[in-house]
Formats: C-alpha cells, sequence, structure tokens
C-alpha cells in the first residue's frame, strides 16, 4: 500500500502539446508525448492527492478514474482553463511543451496551395507556467526545462525568472531522455539544492519529482 502522503493536497499539472491553428484543417505542433504529465498526475493520484490534469492533445490515457482531465488544444485555452483553478490548488507542476509561437490569424478557409512562397506571421503565445509565477500566493511551482546549451544556468535562470519553487531539467544530450521517450533522465533544482538521477522510466521519474515536492513541503 501506498502511503498517501500527498493527502488533502490538489495537484494541478499540465501536459502534452499544444495545437496552434492555423486553418481549419493545419496546426502548428510538436511531438511532445503527454507521457511526463500522466506519470505525475497518476503517483500523485495514488499519494492520495486530488489531481486536476490540463492536457494538450495526447494519446495518453488515465487508469485512475478520480483524476479530472481536462483536454484543451491550444495555449491561450491551456491558460484559461489553468486559471479557472489556479486559486484552489496547493502544487502546480508545468511539464506541458507549449508552443512558443501561435498564428496571428487563423485562416476561415482552408489555405489553397497557390503561390510559390507562403508566409504565416507568428505571434508569441501566453507563457502560462510565467503568468502562475507572477500570481503565486501560496501554491509550490514546479517547471520544466529542456535545454541544448548551458543547460544549467537556463534552469536556473528560469526558476527566477518564472518565480518557482522548483525546475525539473531533462537533458537532451542524454540517451533516453527527454518528451517522446519512455524514459527520462533529470535534475532538479531549486533556489538552494541540486539533485540528480538516473536515466528511469516516466513513472519512477514522477516518484522522484514528487518525493522532492514532498521534502520541499515539509521545509
Ligand atoms: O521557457 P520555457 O518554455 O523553456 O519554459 C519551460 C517551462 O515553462 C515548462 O514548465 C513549460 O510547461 C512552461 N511553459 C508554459 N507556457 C509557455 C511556455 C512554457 O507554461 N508558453
Amino acid at each position: 500500500t501506498v502511503e498517501k502522503s500527498l493527502d488533502g493536497k490538489t495537484v494541478l499539472i499540465t501536459a502534452g502539446p499544444t495545437y496552434e491553428a492555423i486553418d481549419p484543417v493545419r496546426f502548428i505542433g510538436n511531438h511532445s508525448s503527454g507521457k511526463m504529465g500522466f506519470s505525475l498526475a497518476e503517483e500523485a493520484s495514488k499519494r492520495g492527492a486530488k489531481v486536476i490534469l490540463i492536457s494538450g492533445p495526447s494519446s495518453q490515457t488515465l487508469t485512475d478514474k478520480s483524476i479530472e482531465l481536462h483536454k484543451v488544444t491550444s495555449a491561450k485555452e491551456m491558460l484559461a482553463k489553468v486559471f479557472e483553478f489556479y486559486d484552489k490548488i496547493d502544487i502546480g507542476i508545468a511539464s506541458a511543451a507549449v508552443a512558443d509561437y501561435a498564428p496571428k490569424d487563423i485562416a476561415k478557409e482552408k489555405i489553397k496551395k497557390n503561390d510559390e512562397n507562403l508566409t504565416i506571421e507568428l505571434v508569441k503565445n501566453p507563457d502560462i507556467l510565467k503568468t502562475m509565477g507572477e500570481n503565486k500566493t501560496h501554491q509550490f511551482l514546479v517547471g520544466f526545462a529542456l535545454e541544448t546549451q548551458n543547460e544549467e544556468e537556463n534552469a536556473k535562470g528560469k526558476l527566477e525568472k518564472k518565480n518557482l519553487d522548483m525546475i525539473v531539467l531533462n537533458s537532451l544530450r542524454d540517451e533516453g531522455a527527454g518528451f517522446k521517450n519512455d524514459t527520462n533522465k533529470i535534475k532538479i533544482f531549486t533556489k538552494t539544492e541540486k539533485r540528480e538521477f538516473d536515466l528511469k522510466s516516466k513513472g519512477e521519474v514522477a516518484k522522484d519529482i514528487l518525493n522532492f515536492v514532498e521534502s520541499q513541503l515539509l521545509k
């Protein structure tokens, strides 16, 4: 039996990619599977938390029916959904791979292939986690970072800039790590601590992350 170590806590998790519409049939997206976020949701629920999972398009399924799943498509929808619950959560974990930019205008009709070149103007999407950080009152906020250079420096920079309590760095340089795999290799940073973990299944990584969150909540 699992100890209900998150009993009484409400945990909100964002997961998966976002899709940003170009026209009625096309979008800009990314290869995020949603596995890390869904694993975190299952593990947090096992530990007794009330779990709100806000996911972009993902083929992942849940075994635990007590998890409250909200499916969204775009970054703007994800932001709006997060803030329906934000005041009432204790822990927020942003594992979604949110698209940084979205088409400025969504074409009403399917874009025809007429010209040799097609330009789609993109505008910056809202930073969901940064907005959560700016509006933080009591929530414990966890972000993810996926970096290709100056990894630790960039991760720690995001911890500060987004007003987070903890950041999970996954290295693209590590074989088997990253957002499409079943495994992940992480480092965790708080303002004062650093922990490195071995390559593990995302289920095991979820346990490490939540163990670390719990250790911080006890401080
Ligand atoms: O700035 P960067 O995209 O590298 O930050 C990654 C972290 O911020 C992740 O936790 C991700 O879920 C979150 N994020 C977000 N909204 C965005 C971009 C990133 O919530 N628009």
